[in-house]
């Protein structure tokens, strides 16, 4: 079933990207978001799980011309509002389990952003382990999800996910159980340095490098 979301945003026509943008900035600043990987990382090969339309995918190839960037999504219309340049650049659909065995160690960065609390609960585990298994050995991952707080502005993300999105998997998860996922997947030792993205605190980003597991 076609979501309210898709259909308003099919009438907007040649609007749809400006209002797209303004609606995303609501809930997170991509910009910052960008600003706090190139912080840490130079990455050579982006690989980024549930790259969606590419809205983060343009900040990425913007911030690493020379890199290497591969989107994937389970969605068919990946990367379909995606502006920036072409070359080294790939949109795939296939999950992240599926691309795990053909592409082992192949990233230097893997990003997963907004995605995990769309992701049915039972399968995020598996996630996790394919993005450790995709990434090389001194690899970072880039986790960055909405925390659970009983917050009127997580009421609203709530909202937006679920009856305009129209997703009847969206479940946020604590902070707590952020990092047992992680460490469930990269080891009790992983290292996590963690910060939060404007314009909420709810906007939680962990970066998990690879070499400590
Ligand atoms: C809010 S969008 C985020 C898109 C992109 N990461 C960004 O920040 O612009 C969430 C995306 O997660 C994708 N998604 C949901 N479940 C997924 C899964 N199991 N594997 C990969 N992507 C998934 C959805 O299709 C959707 O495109």
């Amino acid at each position: 079933m076609t979501s309210i979301g898709a259909t308003i945003r099919r009438a907007l026509g040649p609007y749809e990207r400006p209002v797209a943008e303004a609606y995303r900035r609501m809930f997170i600043n991509l910009d910052d978001l960008a600003a706090a990987i190139r912080q840490r990382i130079t990455p050579a090969r982006i690989l980024e799980i549930g790259c969606g339309e590419g809205a983060l995918a343009e900040r990425l190839v913007h911030d690493w011309p020379d890199a290497h960037y591969t989107g994937i999504d389970i969605i068919g219309h990946l990367g379909r509002m995606y502006a920036g340049p072409v070359h080294n650049v790939v949109f795939r659909q296939v999950t992240a389990q599926d691309l795990a065995p053909e592409a082992p160690g192949a990233f230097d960065l893997v990003v997963i952003n907004d995605v995990l609390h769309h992701v049915p609960t039972p399968l995020r585990p598996e996630i996790m382990t394919a993005a450790r298994d995709l990434l090389c050995p001194d690899g970072c991952l880039l986790i960055k999800d909405w925390a659970r707080r009983p917050t009127p502005i997580h009421a609203a993300c709530y909202a937006a996910d679920r009856y305009i999105g129209g997703d009847p998997n969206v479940r946020y998860m604590s902070l707590d159980e952020q990092r047992a996922l992680i460490h469930d997947a990269f080891g009790v030792n992983a290292q996590i340095e963690e910060c939060t993205i404007a314009p909420w605190r709810h906007n939680h980003a962990f970066f998990v490098t690879r070499t400590t597991f």
